[in-house]
């Protein structure tokens, strides 16, 4: 049987291929890196995922269990959305692109 890690937030990266070719692939890694490096952060899960259909306001990232979507990420945005998420505060208002219903 499977031992289960704590998880808290999923943050996922957009790899289609748009956001890939906007560096969401090393936005992705860099988020790991800097969840890797900080205890605040060991129960936030980092993946990939496919594309969500929102191709011209990539590289997009999506939060939960909150739903939160965010557009237009770029290092400083990812730098700062762990920060917030670390810290437990309403993440990135200005890159939020859409809530999904129900999330939570
Ligand atoms: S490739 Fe990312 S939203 Fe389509």
């Amino acid at each position: 049987m499977n031992k289960k890690i704590p998880i808290d937030h999923h943050l996922l990266f957009c790899t289609g291929n748009k956001c890939m070719g906007k560096g969401s692939e090393d936005l992705k890694i860099l988020a790991q890196n800097i969840r890797d490096q900080t205890p605040g952060l060991s129960t936030l899960l980092v993946t990939k995922m496919g594309c969500l259909k929102q191709c011209e306001s990539g590289p997009m990232v999506a939060l939960y269990p909150e739903g939160f979507w965010f557009s237009d990420m770029n290092t400083s945005r990812t730098v700062k959305l762990l920060d917030q998420i670390r810290d437990h505060r309403p993440p990135l208002p200005e890159n939020l692109y859409f809530v999904l219903d129900n999330a939570e």
